[in-house]
């Protein structure tokens, strides 16, 4: 017996070791420089909540029992669902890849799973596992697939009610968090092993019990094990986790805290991603039409790049299948924008000049491109202090800009005051 729990506790302390000793393979750290030369990612909110139209946190919102709620997934049949469409949309947009919801806060699985009947399969006349239906499009059109993942369940009666979800009716008795757990990690295992490669894991709930051990670290392992390439994030809105790839921010730019999420967020050198919705909510809401315009989009998407960070733009498909029409004006006219100045963004890393009011710079190889995203002056001074300047050069114009440089930096000399969306002045800077 002895010699039983000996072994035992010699085995987790392993796994532990494992899991803080987490040395990333060679085929991880490709793809974390994959990921960050990405720039810009589609992010989809979509399951039976859809149908309800007020967005992903409806059940808890509105106090729904859970059981009633769960009767919905019953009518769920989103006759427009088209995964070539919504592979073509997020191509045509510039994305890289596309992060999906397989399973919300709400329970319900948008996958075809053994560990649950509550799934797309079983429990809706629909029966077609989109999952399935997206990663084979994804491959086909060479887009990465990246899985979202909650930690928390409004649904089941195993997973031990934290901070929301509290009024839905379910049972205090029946918590186990053991059952919860391994509930997850079969699920996990199954997103691993029947979709094909995945690009990431992306977490989301802890939140919902931050005092609580959610022992990540043996789960990420499981996953690093299943697919050492698979990149792993988790918006926690806390410092990063052993055993994570790349580091989340939510609605805000990386090390800023305008939501109130990252009171613990110190910005990290793990590859960067900030998520974003186009209106005000992830989820389909029918009510919300405060609409992000294009140029407010693009702008982010650059402003994100100039502190090296990716961009996760949210959409909200409609309980059809189809991606609201404002959202499509967007994605649409992102693409048309990265079609022309995608070399300023993609590939890059956040220039060497701090972000500022005025814009952001980002840089590859020896060119660095200068992102003016609001001047109020025809004269822009940048303290390069280092680099020497070989040429200066409008994207917009293509006219060469004036300049004066001393060891100071380098003062900018525009015709007129910059009025475009992102107004791109690329620098080549003379090898030292
Ligand atoms: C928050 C919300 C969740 C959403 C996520 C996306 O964590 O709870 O509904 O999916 O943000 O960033």
């Amino acid at each position: 017996m002895r010699k039983v729990i000996l072994s035992l506790a010699l085995l987790s302390l392993m796994s532990i070791n494992t899991a803080q000793c987490y040395t990333p393979t060679k085929e991880n750290l490709e793809k974390r420089r994959e990921f960050q030369d990405a720039k810009l990612g589609i992010f989809i909110h979509w399951g039976i909540y859809s149908m309800l139209a007020d967005g992903e946190w409806v059940l808890n919102n509105k106090n729904i029992n859970y059981k009633k709620y769960a009767d919905l997934a019953a009518g769920f049949y989103p006759s427009k669902f088209s995964a070539e469409e919504w592979v073509t949309i997020a191509k045509n947009a510039g994305a890289k890849y596309i992060c999906i919801t397989t399973r919300h806060h709400d329970g319900f699985s948008m996958f075809r799973t053994k560990y649950s009947p509550y799934n797309i399969i079983e429990a809706t006349p629909f029966k077609r596992d989109i999952i399935k239906e997206l990663a084979e499009e994804c491959k086909k059109q060479g887009i990465k697939l990246h899985l979202y993942y909650s930690h928390l369940d409004w649904g089941r009666e195993d997973y031990p009610i934290g901070n929301t979800g509290q009024n839905l009716g379910r049972p205090t008795n029946k918590e186990d968090w053991n059952s919860y757990y391994n509930f997850m990690n079969n699920q996990i295992k199954e997103l691993l092993t029947n979709y094909g490669e995945i690009g990431a894991i992306w977490f989301d709930g802890v939140w919902d019990r931050s005092e609580k051990d959610w022992q990540l670290e043996e789960q990420y392992s499981l996953i690093h094990k299943i697919q050492p390439q698979c990149l792993i994030g988790n918006n926690h809105h806390k410092e990063i986790i052993a055993g994570e790839d790349f580091q989340l921010f939510e609605k805000d730019l990386p090390g800023k805290n305008t939501t109130g999420f990252a009171t613990n967020q110190k910005v990290s050198q793990l590859p960067l991603e900030s998520c974003e919705t186009t209106n005000d909510t992830w989820g389909y809401d029918i009510k919300d039409n405060n609409y992000k315009s294009p140029e407010k989009l693009i702008q982010l998407l650059v402003r994100n790049a100039g502190m090296n960070a990716n961009l996760l733009l949210n959409v909200g498909p409609q309980p059809n299948g189809r991606f609201p029409e404002e959202s499509k004006r967007n994605l649409k006219a992102i693409g048309e924008w990265l079609e022309k100045y995608g070399e300023s963004v993609y590939g890059t890393r956040g220039g060497t000049i701090p972000s500022h009011v005025w814009g952001v710079t980002t840089s590859k190889g020896d060119t660095l491109y200068v992102h003016i995203l609001n001047l109020q002056d025809k004269n822009l001074f940048l303290p390069l202090t280092n680099n020497k300047v070989k040429s200066a050069q409008s994207m917009i114009t293509g006219e060469k800009i004036t300049y004066k440089q001393d060891n100071d930096g380098i003062l900018l000399k525009l015709k007129e005051v910059p009025t475009e969306t992102d107004h791109i002045i690329k620098l080549i800077i003379k090898k030292q």
